[in-house]
């Protein structure tokens, strides 16, 4: 089977469902006009750029356009109706939650939202983007490292076994995963899925030795960094998950060398999230499958905006003690 597509689905559903409740198979259409968009960004990524191109009515263009405005009314449709039924609540779900949050009483009597329609729909946009694809390339990668040390895999299987036997994860063992968080930060340290953290200062500064003007931004690469020797130790390049043993910040020679989920106050609001989803999706797999890379599996990590599989991660799925599965 090809991993990482049913990865995606599932990751996209899992972010509906949190994101949008009841409401999620409309979320599921959101999703997929925002993927359209990713991909009409990355075909034009490398175009040159004429000053007022943008705006003409080129075919590329007026794709975005349409997708654009479908992605704003599906979140317009689900929002609305939310308002409209709010005599059950806003729900628990995260745009609930942001309702509540963001919506004030006057005087105890009219209701009225203090963030404009399009913000509210910018965040549920910016969560649905962040909270998807990074989660199913972790998911990927993961998969793909632990078809490649066969004896790692074994390893978190055993973890899980001892932990869950073949009962279902739940939310609180999953953090008694220790292995397995080793092995999903050692994954993110080698396939970081989000490539650069971006920062443009808003005043002149020095960084160091260098001197940054006001509104110049600095991409820090993960990747690269990530694999730096001076800070990881000579095995940099290769799998070594024990390296995360005593904890992400004593993993290499300076506390914060782990990007993928950035630093500081920006940092990735969902990474509890993440870790959680990934982890009770990959022991429900490891109870229940052992997998191997098919022969023909070519690895060719690429950059989409996150860090893609280019030929995608096809592999053999081996049902444990029944019989041997492949798709
Ligand atoms: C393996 C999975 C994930 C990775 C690798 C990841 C990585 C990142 C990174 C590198 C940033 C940028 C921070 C910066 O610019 O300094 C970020 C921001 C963000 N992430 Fe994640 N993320 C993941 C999962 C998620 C999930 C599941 C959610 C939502 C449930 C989420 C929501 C966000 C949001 C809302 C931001 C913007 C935070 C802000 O600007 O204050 N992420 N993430």
């Amino acid at each position: 089977m090809e991993f990482d597509k049913p990865a995606q689905e599932l990751t996209a559903d899992i972010i509906s469902h949190t994101a949008f409740g009841s409401s999620y198979k409309l979320g599921i259409e959101a999703f997929q006009a925002m993927k359209e968009l990713q991909e009409n960004f990355m075909a034009s990524a490398l175009d040159v750029q004429i000053p007022g191109f943008k705006y003409l009515p080129t075919e590329r263009n007026r794709q975005k356009w349409m997708l654009e405005k479908k992605l704003r009314n599906t979140l317009m449709h689900i929002i609305e109706s939310r308002l409209a039924s709010k005599g059950s609540g806003n729900g628990n779900d995260l745009l609930g939650l942001m309702l509540k949050d963001c919506t004030a009483t006057d005087r105890g009597k009219q209701e009225r939202i203090s963030l404009a329609m399009d913000e509210i729909i910018d965040e549920c946009k910016t969560f649905f983007f962040a909270g998807y694809e990074t989660t199913s390339l972790l998911l990927t990668w993961t998969v793909f490292l632990l078809s490649v040390y066969p004896e790692w895999q074994e390893k978190l299987r055993e973890e899980v076994l001892k932990e869950f036997r073949k009962e279902t994860p739940s939310g609180n063992n999953l953090s008694k995963l220790k292995e397995m968080t080793m092995v999903l930060l050692e994954t993110l340290r080698l396939y970081s899925p989000a490539l650069f953290i971006q920062r443009k200062p808003i005043t002149d500064m020095v960084l160091g030795e260098i001197k940054i003007p006001k509104g110049h931004a600095i991409i820090m690469p993960s990747p690269i960094m990530h694999r730096e020797k001076k800070i990881w130790g000579e095995d940099a390049d290769q799998f070594n998950p024990s390296r995360f043993q005593n904890g992400v910040t004593r993993a290499a020679k300076v506390p914060y060398a782990l990007l993928a989920f950035s630093i500081g106050p920006r940092a990735c609001i969902g990474q509890n999230f993440a870790m959680l989803e990934a982890k009770s999706v990959l022991a429900m797999i490891l109870q229940k499958f052992s997998f191997t890379l098919v022969p023909e599996y070519k690895h060719a990590p690429v950059n989409c905006v996150t860090l893609q599989p280019k030929f995608g991660l096809p592999v053999v799925l081996k049902l444990l003690e029944v019989r041997n599965w492949i798709i």
